[in-house]
């Protein structure tokens, strides 16, 4: 059995889905191997690498005076301006902010909606339970936390009692958010929950709506999903976050194809 499977019988997935269209010799395929995207470790390389149209949805939302600095921050910057970040409420209870984790050059990005209390404690996203779940489903389609991937939140602090961060939290904690997509300049965005959609995509439909719909943040294709922590207590959703993620795989496949095609360019 590939490792692929049993990860996901480890999740708690049951294979029909595959099942349904046998491949001949009975064995799952493998993975699509995701080929490596050039390096481009400067922070102004990166942001070359934008296209217009996220160039200009970055601009467009990075209007008032805070937002427009941030949109200029470097990445050590930013990640001290987030952490001396008093812009909201949250942060008179957090430990730490929790800026995010992983590869700064990733072609994935992962949001989620905030730091919970191992998080807080720790100052990385997703260390707890839910992240736990996180790096399954990351292994599922053939990705690690560390590598090409990145992992960020919504807000950057933690909301008491694992609330739902505030809409008026989200926004002002938005131009930390837009300002690592900006420095990542990710191939894929993964919005894990209602937070994350609504901090990106300035949207608040629910997620059944969502969902399945082809959607963009500028020119990056943008996949919403269920979070880990609503798959932990609606186990049965598993299914379709599997369903979203071999979408998000596809997605990033085709775009690879076509790069390649065009000759190795981001
Ligand atoms: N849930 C989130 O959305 N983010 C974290 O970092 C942890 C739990």
């Amino acid at each position: 059995m590939y490792k692929e499977a049993a990860i996901l019988q480890e999740m708690g997935y049951t294979l029909w889905q595959l099942r349904q269209n046998p491949p001949e010799h009975g064995e799952l395929p493998k993975p699509p191997v995701l080929a490596e995207k050039i390096p481009m470790p400067e922070a102004h390389a990166l942001e070359a690498a934008l296209d217009g149209a996220t160039k200009s949805a970055l601009s467009g939302l990075a209007s008032d005076k805070r937002a427009a600095t941030i949109a200029t921050l470097d990445w050590t910057a930013l990640t001290e301006a987030i952490q001396d970040c008093r812009a909201c409420g949250l942060c008179a209870r957090r430990r730490q902010a929790v800026p995010g984790i992983g590869d700064r050059t990733a072609n994935w990005l992962f949001v989620g909606e905030g730091p919970g209390v191992e998080e807080d404690a720790k100052g990385e996203p997703f260390v707890g339970q839910a992240g736990k779940l996180l790096d399954n489903m990351l292994a599922a389609i053939g990705l690690r936390r560390d590598h090409k991937v990145y992992i960020a939140n919504a807000v950057k602090c933690r909301p008491e009692g694992n609330r739902t961060p505030t809409a008026e939290e989200m926004t002002v904690c938005r131009p930390f958010l837009l300002r690592q997509i900006a420095l990542v300049a990710p191939r894929l965005i993964v919005l894990l929950g209602k937070s994350a959609a609504y901090s990106v995509l300035d949207d608040d439909r629910n997620l059944s709506v969502l969902r399945k719909k082809p959607l963009s943040f500028g020119a990056i294709p943008v996949v919403v999903t269920y979070h880990p922590a609503y798959l932990l207590r609606n186990l049965p959703e598993k299914a379709k976050v599997w369903e979203d993620l071999c979408r998000a795989r596809e997605i990033f496949q085709e775009s690879e194809n076509s790069i390649l095609a065009e000759g190795g360019k981001k």
